[in-house]
């Protein structure tokens, strides 16, 4: 792919984004009242069919959205004190869970590419009242982020978008401690993609068009030098993915799975 489709793509995710983000100001610009509390029930039922639980649901601040494919915290075996850093935060939901998770020694980073979503996202913070939290505008592939400062990586249905996911691996790689881990929630290709929604740069941002099949995945994370790496398709996601693009039949070719590495300790492990 030529520089120019990748800008061509980075383009339309980014600006299908921040519509997201500007309409979901827009719906909730009246909390407490009914308009509201349907947009946040029905927020809830989602989260709820992705696997969080209603805890996680009480961490995060009202008016907080997921638009993500599964839960990588359920994964991520977060311990307090630690730093994770979510990849394309997106308006903050796994941040927030995951703030509660590392506790006040511990930090949360959201990088996002979209202004939208991270003035969102920052919003819902200063809602929330979370100290721990910061979210830092810039590109997954390129992040703003030191070299081994992070001992957990998440992410929810943010990898597919890139356009280049060797260096989005790449660079997550870089910025892991030594041991660190990655907890990923993505969705994947089951069978090969048609042509019609390959090409198709709508169903590129929603999620659909830019997913890798699992062997592809496999070998990007090995060659950006992750080990105990494992890929687990998540059958049940079926249900809601054929919700995203009904009548187009991409529950017939996509799953969400937990994409777990680790950056190994030393130069061998
Ligand atoms: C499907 S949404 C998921 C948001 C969040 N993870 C969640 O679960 O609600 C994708 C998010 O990733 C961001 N994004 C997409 N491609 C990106 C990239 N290359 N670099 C940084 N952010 C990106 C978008 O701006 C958007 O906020």
């Amino acid at each position: 792919m030529t520089n120019r489709a990748h800008d061509r793509i980075r383009e339309t995710v980014r600006k299908h984004y921040a519509s997201i983000a500007a309409s979901s100001n827009k719906d909730c610009a009246c909390p407490g009242t009914s308009c509201c509390s349907a947009v946040s029930e029905r927020l809830k039922a989602y989260a709820s069919q992705l696997g969080y639980s209603k805890n996680d649901l009480h961490a995060v601040p009202d008016g907080s959205m997921t638009l993500g494919c599964g839960n990588p915290q359920a994964v991520a075996q977060i311990k307090k004190g630690e730093v994770v850093l979510d990849l394309g935060s997106g308006g903050g939901f796994d941040c927030f869970v995951a703030a509660r998770q590392v506790g006040p020694k511990g930090k949360v980073i959201g990088v996002d590419m979209t202004p939208e979503m991270i003035a969102s996202a920052r919003e819902n913070a200063r809602k929330g009242g979370f100290r721990n939290v910061e979210f830092r505008l810039g590109e997954i592939e390129h992040l703003p982020v030191a070299d081994e400062n992070v001992d957990v990586i998440i992410s929810n249905c943010v990898i597919n978008l890139s356009p280049d996911k060797e260096q989005v691996y790449r660079d997550a790689f870089r910025v892991l401690k030594p041991g660190g881990r990655l907890a990923i929630s993505d969705v994947v290709a089951i069978r090969p993609l048609p042509s019609a929604i390959r090409n198709d740069l709508r169903m590129h941002a929603g999620c659909a068009a830019g997913a890798l099949p699992v062997k592809k995945l496999e070998r990007i994370l090995q060659s950006a030098g992750f080990c105990n790496i494992t890929v687990r398709i998540r059958e049940e996601s079926k249900a809601f993915i054929k919700q995203w693009f009904p009548g187009s039949g991409i529950d017939n070719y996509l799953r969400s799975a937990d994409i777990e590495g680790t950056k190994p300790k030393g130069n061998k492990e």
